[in-house]
């Protein structure tokens, strides 16, 4: 039997997280709380100021100005252009709170401010980077307040258990330590701005089908050993100010008033001081929410929406707060004891970020170049390389300075970018190339676009070669572009929204997506490479795409929805100034049919999310979780594996640069648990990324506390660490044949 813990295991998860981000804390403890609990205390003396009224006030917001305002209709005096506002209470120095979401950027619907859009979040867990992560949150956050915001609404760590979700591109994937780990580096980035971060949506929030009332039935060891495993990382190593809970019932109770997840768990046994807030529209009653632990309600009244929404959006629950708290405060039903502990986890969040005392200010001029700088970072290193055959002795790319001719196809590469749609945009995108808003789609169905044109970028790196564009609508155009050439390179893409699953993980043509989809991609891809020398597809999308056509292409490069700067850095890793270092955070399948059932079906995979599910059932993915080529070759020997005498297990492995290129490497440490456990083949339980030169060889160490190998008991609502054989492989991917691999007995 093995040994029960459970105050040991949240050491070792705070530990985890930095052993696995190399985010070591670098302030003590001792000034963590000791801040923590000079923020308690002023919070609780504020409290014992305020009227009841007052206290309502600061529980919930007042609309959504960026709606309100695209209405033309009145906001609260201090309101600006995002998606909430809670008003400040000046005779006690309690300033305005403006938030607004911030996804890849600042999304505002004053259309005179220009922000920074970085690559979508899927892009940002393809770098497996978490230093990059940190400064996401922090690039964003800087804009946020410079504008006048003081909460970030970002940070989605929803795991992918269904790849068709309409919201894949605003996650990290489909491992829960990656996305953790991911989320708490851009949360502490967000907050290092004084600028209150998000961790959203808590929880099980993994599709948009029937999203405001699907139930995801699941057992609770599926729950802590997968999504919400995620939110612990996140929420222990990233300290959010704001957790937003979610639309979806959880066993049969909506996640916004749900005592398990709010209470049980969150509160109490992650000891979350922060404030839990619902999503826009999630809330349902006053004291049975309050009573589960929500904290805040948004948007907290009634929300104007454009009419072609509204039918689409349903009945929009609520408000609940502004009008029934009061009074049920007053009759009993809610203790004043809660109410006061909801104002005081929002104030001593204001006063522990910094945005109390220094309460950002609208109005600041934005550094956008410095933005374009972080824009273009994590573009290059988003993109991963998934073919790249040789043609003769020599791989279809890096693309050769002295190409003469390039035909660029399709995915109005000649403009701009695709980015995702909903909230999960950035301001500055444009709906473009003729798409007329579509009545009643939840959130429009025009896919916004950002203005970088791929093939601009690619006809400046070559200025002496002939490089035609061809829109991809004519197939006969098109191939005949590719033949004339020397290389042809067809952009492929697949747009999402939150409000909205895929149909299919096809590339979406007219059926799929009548408002932006002209043509067949399929067929375009397959009219290219039937005539073309060399054909290279570059894929914006945001959620794995099937590719009927691979067997019949040179190069596919994963380009993701890559933000202001994508068309550069796609154009620097076509002619090789960028080594392409990006591995897949998600699995990417065959067929539709190997994923998860059809998205109205809830969560039925139990612990078999993404690659879990491939091994355990013998599946071969078109490319695999972790998956991604470089321009040169790496080695992995000498792997070793020591134990500590807290159960933590050190892997120490050699990795050598076996090309003749300069690159960096994410090596992965899987796991994998003693039979017998029920568990799945192998788990992520670490990485380590290293630069090296051609020839070299770097001796990494990965050190995993227990907690990371342990299974969740829920007889005793703790991690319980199990004896046995333990496996552990240094990996280029989930399920890598060729991963040194060590045993060893634990426990
Ligand atoms: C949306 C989203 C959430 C967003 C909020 C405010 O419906 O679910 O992610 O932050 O409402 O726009």
């Amino acid at each position: 039997m093995g040994k029960l813990r459970v105050a040991a295991a949240f050491t070792a998860l705070g530990a985890v997280a930095s052993i696995l981000t190399g985010c070591g804390r670098s302030d003590s403890a001792a000034t963590e709380s000791e801040l923590d609990a000079a923020a308690d205390k002023r919070a609780g003396e504020l409290v014992s100021q305020l009227t009841l009224d007052e206290k309502v006030q600061l529980v919930h917001g007042t609309g959504m100005p960026l709606m309100a305002r695209t209405m033309g209709m009145a906001v609260p005096p201090g309101a600006l252009y995002g998606s909430g506002f809670i008003p400040g209470i000046p005779r006690l120095g309690i300033p305005d709170l403006n938030m607004a979401d911030s996804t890849t950027g600042v999304l505002v619907s004053d259309a005179t401010t220009d922000v920074t859009a970085l690559p979508a979040p899927i892009g940002l867990a393809a770098s497996w980077n978490t230093q990059l992560a940190h400064d996401y949150g922090a690039r964003i956050a800087t804009e946020l307040r410079t504008l006048g915001y003081g909460e970030g609404l970002g940070g989605a760590v929803n795991l992918a258990s269904e790849p068709r979700s309409g919201r894949t591109f605003e996650n990290l994937g489909e491992d829960p330590v990656l996305a953790g780990a991911l989320v708490a580096a851009r949360t502490r980035g967000t907050q290092s701005q004084q600028v209150i971060g998000t961790i959203k949506h808590y929880a099980m929030n993994d599709q948009e089908t029937d999203r405001a009332t699907i139930d995801a039935q699941t057992d609770e060891r599926t729950m802590r050993e997968t999504e919400l495993l995620a939110f612990e990382i996140g929420v222990r190593e990233g300290q959010p100010g704001n957790v937003m809970c979610s639309y979806n019932k959880v066993n049969g109770t909506h996640a916004c008033e749900n005592p398990y997840l709010l209470t049980e768990v969150l509160k109490n046994e992650w000891d979350y001081r922060g404030v839990v807030q619902s999503d826009w529209g999630a809330t349902h009653t006053t004291e049975q929410a309050v009573t589960a632990g929500l904290d805040e309600e948004e948007p907290g009244a009634a929300m104007a929406l454009p009419p072609e929404m509204a039918s689409g959006m349903g009945s929009q629950p609520g408000p609940h707060f502004a009008v029934s708290l009061k009074d049920a405060v007053t009759s009993g039903l809610v203790p004043m004891e809660r109410l006061d502990d909801m104002v005081k986890r929002k104030l001593r969040t204001m006063i522990r970020l910094g945005v109390m005392d220094n309460p950002p200010a609208p109005g600041g001029k934005l550094d956008l170049k410095a933005g374009a700088a972080t824009a273009l970072d994590v573009a290059r290193k988003s993109m991963v390389l998934l073919k790249n055959d040789s043609i003769g002795t020599s791989p279809a790319l890096p693309l050769d300075q002295k190409v003469r001719s390039i035909a660029v196809i399709g995915g109005h590469a000649d403009k701009a970018v695709l980015s995702g749609g909903g909230s999960g945009q950035a301001g500055g995108a444009s709906g473009l190339f003729g798409c007329q808003q579509p009545p009643a789609m939840l959130f429009g169905g025009c896919a916004p676009w950002h203005m970088s044109s791929p093939l601009d970028a690619i006809r400046a790196k070559v200025p002496g070669a002939a490089v035609t564009w061809t829109d991809g609508t004519d197939l006969v155009a098109a191939s005949e572009a590719a033949r004339a050439a020397d290389v042809a390179i067809v952009f492929a893409t697949q747009w999402q929204t939150e409000g909205q699953d895929l149909v299919t993980l096809s590339l979406p043509g007219p059926a799929e997506d009548p408002f932006n989809q002209s043509y067949d991609q399929n067929s375009l891809v397959d009219a290219v490479a039937g005539n073309a020398k060399r054909t290279v597809v570059v894929l914006e999308n945001g959620s794995p795409v099937l590719m009927p056509w691979h067997d019949r292409v040179h190069a596919v490069l994963e380009a993701w929805y890559p933000g202001e700067q994508g068309a550069q850095a796609i154009a620097d890793v076509l002619f090789g100034q960028v080594n392409p270092s990006g591995r897949l955070p998600l699995t990417f399948p065959t067929t539709d049919e190997t994923v998860s059932p059809p998205p109205d079906s809830g969560y039925h995979q139990g612990l078999l999310i993404g690659y879990r599910r491939y091994q355990a059932e013998n599946v071969a993915p078109l490319f695999p979780f972790g998956y991604g080529l470089s321009y040169t070759t790496f080695r992995y020997s000498n792997l070793n594996t020591t134990t500590r005498d807290d159960g933590a297990v050190t892997v120490t492995v050699t990795v050598t640069n076996a090309g003749s290129r300069t690159g960096t490497d994410t090596t992965q440490i899987y796991a994998g648990l003693p039979a017998g456990l029920g568990e799945p083949p192998q788990r992520l339980v670490g990485w380590q990324q290293t630069t090296l030169e051609p020839g070299k060889s770097q001796e990494i160490s990965v050190t995993i506390p227990s907690q990371r190998l342990a299974t969740w008991d829920a007889a005793s609502d703790s991690w319980r660490d199990n004896p046995g054989e333990y496996s552990f492989h240094a990996a280029r991917f989930a399920g890598d044949p060729d991963a040194p691999r060590s045993s060893v007995r634990l426990h």
